[in-house]
């Protein structure tokens, strides 16, 4: 019998244990053997439920139980996770976590003790919650040098976009309408911000790059600045709108950004729509794929973390190998990478010649005396002076 623990009761947490005991049956032939949830940690108590004979709220009972082989995090947050986890690994329990602050900033440290002590760290559900691709990246995909990952990784802001581009409303009227149907926030900055984003995109690079990749390095901006206005202008483009997540491969290493992009209609994610998150992978040998499904909420989160389980229950004292160096990754400069840019402005289109050269204006009945316009293709650099010297930009949105 395998007996693991389940640090956070919260909404992933429970759902773990929901997906263990719904699905107790078919998860204990995989495994090959029985599995119990012997401790849950937390903070409360959950008197009535039947989860309370099992709480604990001292992590030192799990970590020193010879019983327990495997422990799930699910508390979310840096501190008190890293803490726990470490200690949890120190003692040779294997861990699966699908807390992204926690892998993107100690991923790389955590995997060296899990390899020191012959157990693992997994982390599938870290990044688009139940669609398996860290496990794609790390198996599947290894014959392969990865030359783009590009995501939409934020359940949150997509739906956002969605509604946006299907209803036509402003950014202010779908923040609140996510907020009330629970799919945003009360403080959304990490989502609309695309921090959130910025930490899953460094911890596929990592994974692809197999040395760690600080988020912070990482350009990112967010959908706060997206109008309706802009996607009348993305629609006469035949293009719409998304919140991309993406790296690629720049020499002998990546160009990272998380920003709204303008896709056009034949690329895969142009479909990804709502809640929904969808990962593009282009390999050197593979060509294209994309890995699709919900990239949150409890159950579908919960079935990666205890998919993670039975991974880890099928390897107890055996360490599997993951690349993922300590050294970092010194990512391209983002300023040197190459697009076209769409330009709205309320200068004429002379003026606009002037400073961008010869651009394509984009006309829509809408435009109310403004100007839109698609430069031809230059680096952020380039971009970044134009637009300084014209000193008069209201948005400006790059194409994919
Ligand atoms: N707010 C996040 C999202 C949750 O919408 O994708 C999962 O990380």
């Amino acid at each position: 019998m395998i007996k693991i623990a389940v640090m956070g009761y919260g909404t992933i947490g429970s759902g773990v244990v929901q997906v263990i005991g719904t699905n107790q049956e078919s998860i204990c032939k995989k495994i090959g053997e029985g599995i119990e949830v012997k401790y849950v940690l937390d903070l409360r108590d959950f008197d009535g439920d039947p989860i309370q004979s099992k709480i604990v709220h001292d992590y030192q009972v799990i970590a020193q139980d010879p019983e327990v082989a495997i422990v799930v995090e699910c508390m979310g947050g840096v501190e008190p996770a890293y803490t726990f986890v470490k200690a949890m690994l120190t003692a040779g329990k294997s861990v699966t976590t699908s807390n992204k602050a926690l892998v993107a900033k100690h991923g790389s440290e955590l995997i060296a003790v899990a390899k020191e002590k012959s157990c693992n760290f997994m982390f599938e559900a870290s990044v688009g919650g139940g669609i398996p691709i860290i496990r794609a990246l790390n198996s599947c995909l290894t014959a392969d040098r990865i030359e783009e990952i590009s995501g939409i990784v934020n359940g949150t802001t997509n739906y956002m976009l969605t509604r946006m581009a299907e209803q036509g409303l402003g950014f202010a009227e779908v923040l609140k309408e996510a907020q009330e149907k629970g799919y945003a926030e009360k403080d959304p900055t990490a989502d609309i911000e695309g921090h959130d984003a910025g930490r899953k995109i460094a911890i596929l690079t990592s994974l692809i790059a197999g040395c760690q990749v600080d988020f912070e390095d990482v350009y990112t901006e967010g959908i706060t600045k997206i109008t309706a206005l802009d996607f009348v202008y993305a629609k006469k483009m035949g293009r719409t709108i998304k919140l991309l997540a993406t790296s690629r491969q720049a020499g002998d290493t990546y160009a990272v950004m998380v920003a709204p992009f303008l896709l056009p209609k034949e690329h895969p994610l142009y479909t990804v729509n709502g809640v929904f998150n969808a990962v593009f992978v282009r390999g050197n040998m593979l060509g294209d794929a994309m890995f699709y499904g919900s990239g949150a909420g409890s159950l579908p989160t919960a079935s990666a973390v205890v998919a993670d389980v039975v991974e880890l229950a099928r390897h107890i004292g055996r360490h599997i190998e993951l690349e993922w160096k300590p050294e970092k990754l010194e990512i391209a400069d983002y300023k040197q990478q190459e697009t076209r840019f769409f330009v709205r402005t309320s200068k004429d289109l002379s003026a606009v010649k002037e400073v961008f050269g010869e651009v394509e204006p984009i006309e829509i009945a809408q435009a109310d005396g403004e100007t839109g316009f698609l430069t031809s293709a230059m680096t952020e650099e380039a971009y970044a002076q134009k637009a300084a010297a014209f000193g008069n930009v209201i948005q400006m949105i790059r194409f994919h």
